[in-house]
């Protein structure tokens, strides 16, 4: 049975870069004679207004019933004036569907303006709980307020998250061959007990991976060396809200948020999600960089072929990242993000033009 990927477009530039991704996905899947089913549905504010409900029942059963899932940014600040049912439709599906990876590569193009030009790392995020921890054992997000006046932010670290995240970090850095290292970014320092078991777990992992280098940095100082040494990171291993955050930065390094995909993996379904979000001052305007949801969707075919031992699938997802490269590299389509002129569509054209699938 073919695959089934549902299509969720999401809220602000949404709807605009996921159509984009989705136009060079079903070329790379025809081109690669691939078949994926994509089933669309409906999420967010335009979910909310048709039925109430930021996530329907609808919707939340085809993504239980697919091998994966395309889902475009949402403006999470809006679901919290609702009821708590209108969950941010990008924490309940990393939440409920036990989406604990959130895998976030940061690659130096050819063509891009960038401060560095010599970045290869990937960004290794725990998903599911630390400051954003689930809604239904605290109240809101994580937080309590006792009293009008006082608030605590609770993270929640529990050794089995740390333990998965430091075993998908390592396999990564082995299955990347490359400079086969693993940074463990941590505050352990200040959070003593929660930081301590995450490094504790991450250590007891590295020793069934001796052949990856093991180095760690506090929160404070991998951001720095980030920025100064940058070609020194491979993979980087860390809790909820530094990943969070560094993976931004290292967006930021390699030419912004427009170029920055992301894919949150579970054992059953994945799904492809921009870094960025729903970009609201540029939204309608059909200027935003599909780039990065066009790489999410090429690291979810990827997944899903190593998954189902499928090669042509993961031909599609490899053919989509290098085609980005073609088109950066001959920077005559770029986008107002990268310098150019280019619109949204403009640019998925293009990629989808450049696409060279290979056979065998
Ligand atoms: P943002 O990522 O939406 O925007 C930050 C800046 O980057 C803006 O200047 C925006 O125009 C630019 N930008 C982002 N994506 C771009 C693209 N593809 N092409 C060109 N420029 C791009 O972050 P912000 O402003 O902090 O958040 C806006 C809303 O999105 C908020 O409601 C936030 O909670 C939500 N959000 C959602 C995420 C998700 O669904 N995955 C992730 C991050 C934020
Ligand atoms: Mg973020």
């Amino acid at each position: 049975m073919k695959p089934a990927i549902v299509v969720l477009p999401g809220d602000g530039i949404g709807p605009e870069v996921v159509a984009a991704a989705c136009s060079v996905l079903e070329m790379a899947l025809a081109k690669a004679e691939a078949g994926v089913e994509l089933l669309h549905r409906p999420i967010g504010l335009e979910a909310l207004q048709k039925v109430g409900r930021s996530i329907p029942q609808e919707t939340h059963e085809a993504i239980a019933r697919a091998d994966g899932v395309l889902l475009g940014p949402v403006t999470s600040h809006i679901y919290d004036i609702f009821d708590p049912i209108s969950a941010n439709p990008s924490a309940y599906m990393r939440k409920t569907f036990d989406l604990y990876a959130n895998v976030r590569p940061a690659r130096s193009r050819e063509g891009v303006p960038a401060l560095s030009h010599e970045v290869d790392l990937v960004v290794m995020r725990e998903n599911t709980e630390g400051f954003y921890a689930d809604r239904n054992l605290l109240d809101g997000n994580g937080e309590l307020r006792p009293n009008e006046d006082t608030v605590l932010s609770v993270r929640l670290i529990t050794r089995k998250a740390c333990l998965r995240i430091a075993r998908a970090g390592f396999e990564l850095a082995r299955a990347r061959g490359g400079k086969r290292r693993v940074s463990l970014v941590h505050k352990a320092n200040v959070l003593r007990r929660g930081d301590g078991l995450f490094l504790d777990c991450c250590r007891e992992v590295a020793r069934d991976f001796p052949e990856i280098a093991v180095n760690d940095f506090h929160i404070d100082a991998a951001a720095m060396h980030l920025v100064m040494r940058p070609a020194e990171f491979d993979v980087i291993v860390t809790t909820n809200m530094y990943g969070d955050i560094l993976s931004d930065e290292a967006a930021g390094l390699v030419g912004g948020l427009g170029l920055a995909p992301g894919l949150n993996a579970g054992d059953k379904l994945a799904m492809a999600q921009a870094v960025h979000g729903s970009a609201p001052d540029i939204a309608g305007k059909g200027i935003a960089n599909p780039a990065a949801e066009i790489l999410s969707a090429a690291m979810l075919l990827e997944w899903l072929g190593h998954r189902r031992g499928e090669a042509a699938l993961c031909r599609a997802g490899r053919a989509m990242d290098a085609a980005v490269d073609r088109t950066l590299a001959k920077a005559q389509t770029l986008t107002p993000d990268l310098g150019g002129k280019s619109s949204t569509q403009e640019f998925a054209a293009a990629v989808a033009r450049n696409l060279e699938v290979g056979h065998g």
